[in-house]
């Protein structure tokens, strides 16, 4: 993250889309704050912008294939994608982002975007029924999985003349979203300290065999990384996920809930806010065979013990300048339930999911959830990405900080 927009360099790929014809408004936009831009065309994009108009507002030349035969030079594709301070490919077609995906690098654009640096943004923008495509929703969760920013397409009038989602977005809320990552955002949690539980915990019956829930941990990954960004040091404590840790959060991972137990425990001392996402078993088996147990038997009984209650365990240990947010799943009875662990586990904030919620709670990308405070705060949240759910738990644990 850099402090500001002016100087930076942008590399613009524009792929054969009709959206292509604004381009020439961004790369203005871009100018006019101060940035060098390149651009970058597949073949196709000729049809809807032409290279000159492009070249003479970013007061560049516009680069499209391997070799210039009118020089007789080569355009080197890893000095291109080693150029940039972020590259933004606009329109980015369904083909594009098919190959982007697959690593398919057969034209300068797709070989450049495999050999940049720089963080990568797409505005995908093409028909209604393409965007909501199977294969083109899972070709963008896929580029978001291996770090690409997706950029939204507007909901409006399509080229084709139907309505709905796939326009690309305005030149200038392309401009606002290049120029607001090199803003440094407000830091309001600088100096402090948070822990975060995520993911299941695996409940060892024998060596091959374990009790677990379907935790994806997406939640408590999310959280780390909104922490990150308000300017807090973070330490995830996550069960076995299948996850990589946000950029600059300390991770310990744990199998069990004893061993998370011990890692949050000697961590909690030095924290300022905990916040446990994770779905911690409440019970394990009393008995951990060593070796694998066979199927000798017809039926056989596991005898199981409770867990220790991380949370409450906190609760009970908690100073007056720690935060301590709870997670409630509930099924039924949901906000008496929030607020009965609220004030039994002696919480500030107790963030609550109903199984009631479609599209909510475990394995999903969304999540819908109330927060509710110690002070008698509630806010209920709409259906939104687990990232942007954490983003709104951090505000909310920032502005009750505040107020305390
Ligand atoms: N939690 C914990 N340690 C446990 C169990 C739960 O730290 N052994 C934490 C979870 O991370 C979550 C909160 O407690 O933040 C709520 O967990 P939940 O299992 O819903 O609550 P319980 O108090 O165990 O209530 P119940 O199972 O009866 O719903």
């Amino acid at each position: 993250m850099q402090t500001t927009a002016s100087k930076r360099k942008i590399l613009l790929g524009v792929t054969g889309g009709i959206a292509a014809y604004k381009v020439p408004g961004l790369v203005r936009l871009l100018k006019k704050a101060g940035m060098e831009v390149q651009v970058l065309m597949t073949p196709a994009a000729h049809r809807f912008v032409t290279a000159e108009s492009l070249s003479v507002v970013s007061e560049n030349a516009v680069f499209t294939d391997f070799f210039n035969d009118e020089t007789g030079t080569w355009n080197n594709h890893v000095e291109l994608g080693l150029w940039p301070d972020l590259m933004l490919i606009c329109p980015a077609t369904a083909t594009t982002l098919g190959k982007m995906v697959n690593g398919i690098s057969d034209n300068l654009l797709l070989t450049t975007y495999l050999s940049a640096r720089c963080p990568v943004f797409v505005a995908p923008a093409m028909d209604l029924d393409m965007y909501i495509h199977p294969a083109v929703k899972s070709t963008l969760a896929e580029l978001e999985k291996q770090g690409v920013h997706i950029i939204p397409a507007d909901t409006g009038e399509l080229a084709s003349g139907l309505s709905g989602q796939g326009r690309m977005p305005e030149p200038e809320s392309l401009f606002r979203i290049v120029a607001d990552y090199f803003t440094e955002p407000p830091k309001p949690l600088s100096g402090l300290s948070v822990l975060i539980t995520a993911g299941p915990t695996y409940e060892k019956i024998d060596p091959v065999r374990f009790i677990g829930n379907h935790s994806s941990g997406k939640m408590g990954f999310a959280l780390a990384e909104a922490f990150t960004a308000l300017g807090a040091t973070v330490h995830l404590v996550s069960g076995p996920v299948s996850l990589q840790p946000p950029n600059g959060v300390q991770t310990t991972f744990v199998q069990s809930a004893m061993q998370m137990r011990e890692a949050c425990i000697s961590l909690f001392e030095k924290t300022d806010i905990a916040i446990m996402a994770a779905a911690v078993a409440d019970y394990r088996p009393e008995i951990q065979a060593e070796q694998k147990i066979k199927k000798t038997e017809n039926s056989i009984s596991i005898q199981l013990v409770k867990n220790p209650d991380i949370l409450a365990e906190m609760g009970a240990q908690k100073k007056n300048h720690q935060t301590l947010v709870g997670f409630a799943l509930e099924t039924h009875n949901e906000m008496e339930f929030a607020k009965e662990k609220l004030e039994r586990k002696n919480l500030d904030m107790i963030v609550m999911n109903s199984m009631n919620d479609a599209k909510s709670g475990f394995g999903f990308d969304t999540n819908k959830v109330s927060i509710i405070s110690k002070s008698g705060e509630i806010s209920h949240l709409p259906t939104k990405t687990k990232k942007e759910v954490a983003k709104d738990i951090a505000s909310f644990i920032v502005k009750y900080r505040t107020k305390a």
